[in-house]
């Protein structure tokens, strides 16, 4: 049976549909490169344990870029009876450089080190092209931080009128999570950055080979400390998966403020055309998809996660076939990511703030009483007491229908002494943000000193 790596102590073939069941080149093609890279690799080591002569891995190697070029320009694919793309880039070594030498290549190799091998190497490059689609959301948000740098805006709590904060504050309040999503990206590298290579299919290899070696070829920093461990495990995709379903999440929470931004309640934000779409009945529409799609792809994300988990659950040591169930989530969780990333990156850099609207509903709500309580504590007033006079202020307020800042000296008076009329420098929108300056605050110069450090301080990957 051309194409299958196990065919010796079975009379007869798979069934078609345990061929059906068992066949995953339909998803592990993608692991074709790093495969032929590893091989190559794995060749070097064979060569240097005299398992194979220096013209034979002249042979391979030529081989093996040839397949290589195959598989990129889609000469070379998966064909009907291979089971999976370890299987297949045998077959097509072998078409290349004959069934004698092309036989040699798998002598210490099973399959299981090396698809934990080239998954890592996968993921590896996976991780690293989505922390570059997080920072272009994070330098998206940062630039209109900096294009806005004196618009302020109604801060929430319970989506309820809290205090007045600045938009930029706001906006750098998304950025923090997702820099910390490319820095825990990093963190998961390192662990993911150990080579199963040279584990053979669980208990190490007894022909001289090299898995140091072996990984350092492959740009890992290190060869793995226990093959039954390095075959079985996949803690490192539970880990990335974990920090993909991250990053959508906090995708999500920046793509709700967004929906809620562009409707004609809130009014703070309008949608450039090119990141909105239309309805097919309604003319006067246009919709948030990007943000929902968003919020939309967060749950699908996090069903990659638990799906991995729930495969990974109670599995005996060593490999199970269970885990060819691990590839599919993961390899879902980024192609989502490398959709959205770039979308939510450009739906954020083209929103057109109105700063008028979000500066009329800053006050609105009363959000001035906390800074009346305030200013009472530093005139020496007991916080519980400044609560209850900056209560009643409300209260009056409420009544008469005004602002905090509409009542008059007289009624301040009346509700307390202590509230004399140089209450009014905290009754401002501007002066409310301003005082709030202690480290990490609203306070322009807090804002202007968070940005100074994004500046300096993006984690790499
Ligand atoms: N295709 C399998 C996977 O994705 C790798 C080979 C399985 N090994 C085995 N002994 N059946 O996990």
């Amino acid at each position: 049976n051309q194409g299958s790596l196990w065919g010796g102590r079975f009379a007869s073939g798979p069934a078609d549909a345990m061929a059906a069941l068992s066949k995953s080149t339909q998803f592990d093609w993608v692991l074709a490169p790093f495969d032929i890279q590893a091989s190559k690799a794995h060749a070097r080591v064979l060569n240097r344990a005299g398992l194979l002569s220096d013209d034979d891995l002249t042979a391979m190697l030529a081989g093996l870029d040839q397949l290589a070029s195959d598989v990129a320009d889609g000469t070379f694919v998966a064909a009907e009876s291979d089971e999976d793309v370890h299987g297949a880039l045998e077959r097509g070594l072998i078409e290349r450089v004959g069934a004698d030498l092309g036989g040699r290549l798998r002598a210490g190799r099973s399959r299981n080190d090396q698809v934990a091998t080239l998954f890592r190497m996968w993921l590896r490059e996976a991780m690293r092209s989505v922390a570059t689609g997080v920072l272009d959301v994070v330098e998206a948000l940062t630039a209109q931080a900096r294009a806005h740098p004196d618009a302020v805006m109604p801060g929430k709590t319970h989506l309820q009128a809290a205090q007045p904060v600045l938009l930029a504050h706001h906006l750098l309040a998304h950025a923090q999570p997702l820099i910390r999503d490319v820095d825990r990206l990093a963190d998961a590298d390192r662990r993911t950055a150990v080579s199963p290579y040279g584990s053979g299919a669980l208990a190490g290899s007894s022909l001289g080979l090299d898995p140091e070696a072996i990984a350092a070829d492959l740009g890992f920093a290190a060869a793995a400390e226990n093959s039954i461990d390095a075959t079985s495990s996949r803690d490192f995709a539970a880990e990335a998966s974990f920090v993909f379903a991250m990053i959508a999440v906090d995708l999500s929470r920046l793509a709700e403020e967004v929906i809620l931004w562009s409707t004609a309640e809130f009014g703070y934000v309008t949608l450039a055309d090119a990141w909105s779409t239309g309805s097919s009945i309604m003319p006067q529409k246009k919709n948030p998809d990007v943000a929902e799609l968003t919020r939309g792809k967060a749950g699908r994300l996090i069903g990659d996660l638990t799906g991995l988990l729930a495969t990974l659950k109670a599995q005996p040591l060593a490999y199970n076939r269970d885990l060819q169930e691990d590839k599919e989530p993961v390899f879902d969780a980024v192609a989502q990511l490398e959709l959205l990333l770039p979308a939510i990156a450009g739906m954020v850099g083209t929103l057109e703030f109105h700063e008028d609207r979000m500066a009329e509903l800053a006050p609105a709500g009363f959000t001035l009483a906390t800074d009346i309580a305030e200013w009472l504590v530093r005139q020496g007033v007991p916080f519980r007491v400044a609560h209850e006079v900056a209560g009643a202020c409300v209260r009056e307020a409420e009544n008469r229908g005004v602002g905090l800042d509409e009542l008059d000296d007289a009624t301040f008076a009346s509700i307390d002494p202590a509230l004399t009329p140089q209450v009014r420098e905290v009754l401002t929108v501007r002066g409310s943000i301003e005082s709030r300056d202690a480290y990490g605050g609203t306070a322009p110069s807090q804002v202007q000193r968070q940005l100074d450090v994004l500046d300096r301080a993006l984690p790499a990957l």
